[in-house]
């Protein structure tokens, strides 16, 4: 962590309880709330604050998380990127319900994203594929993420076949990997508070806007 994070984190931490002015404040727009948390978040100076839980069910009711990056919001969903042929995928390809969950402890605030999930166009995966590193491409080939894996030395030996095959030219995009996009039917806002007193907000689609509801702590 940089210095000047380091000193941002420290005069951020615990804003959201003691100082009474950060209560929230509602507005016509989640997304354009959301993008304002998460601007605050990164200029609070925590370490990736795009990241965030999102988990997935299967049919028999199973559920399970893990970690992902946001790479896009909009009007239209919370867009992250993975392999489709990885666990996550299979569950939610099966049963296209997903949650996303963000903390940004130093801010004491949680947002609850709930929704179906849906791919987003190749043309999009592409252009988000072919502004990563190239080795994050050849990382993307070389894994059959969430597969069995019999030693480190097979991964690192696909990595360099993929090298070789594709040495000197554009990577391209894999079939099995791209984007899904969570569009929201649901989006809670939390702003912890002193005394547990904690200020909550949802926001749920209502013919072409959104109602708003404030629940109990
Ligand atoms: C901070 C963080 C960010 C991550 N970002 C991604 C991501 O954007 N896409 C992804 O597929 N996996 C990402 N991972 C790895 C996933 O947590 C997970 O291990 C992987 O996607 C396989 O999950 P699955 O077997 O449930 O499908 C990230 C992990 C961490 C800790």
């Amino acid at each position: 962590m940089s210095f000047l994070n380091k000193i941002r984190c420290a005069f951020t931490l615990g804003q959201g309880l003691l100082i009474e002015n950060r209560a929230l404040q509602t507005t016509d727009d989640p997304i354009a709330f959301f993008k304002a948390w998460l601007r605050e978040a990164e200029n609070s100076g925590i370490i990736l604050p795009e990241s965030m839980s999102v988990s997935s069910c299967t049919l028999e009711g199973r559920p399970s998380s893990r970690m992902v990056l946001l790479k896009e919001v909009d009007q239209k969903g919370f867009v992250f990127f993975t392999n489709y042929n990885s666990r996550k995928a299979k569950e939610l390809e099966a049963n296209p319900f997903a949650t996303l969950l963000f903390h940004w402890n130093m801010l004491q605030r949680q947002v609850r994203i709930e929704g179906r999930i849906e791919r987003i166009s190749e043309q999009e995966s592409a252009d988000y594929f072919h502004s990563r590193g190239r080795g994050s491409q050849i990382g993307a080939w070389a894994s059959h993420q969430s597969d069995e894996l019999d030693s480190r030395e097979t991964l690192v030996e696909r990595v360099k076949m993929f090298e070789q095959k594709f040495k000197g030219q554009e990577i391209p995009l894999p079939e099995f990997w791209g984007g899904y996009r969570v569009v929201p039917d649901r989006i809670e806002f939390w702003q912890g508070k002193a005394d547990r007193l904690h200020d909550r907000f949802i926001y749920q689609p209502e013919q072409q806007s959104w109602k708003i509801t404030r629940l109990n702590p």
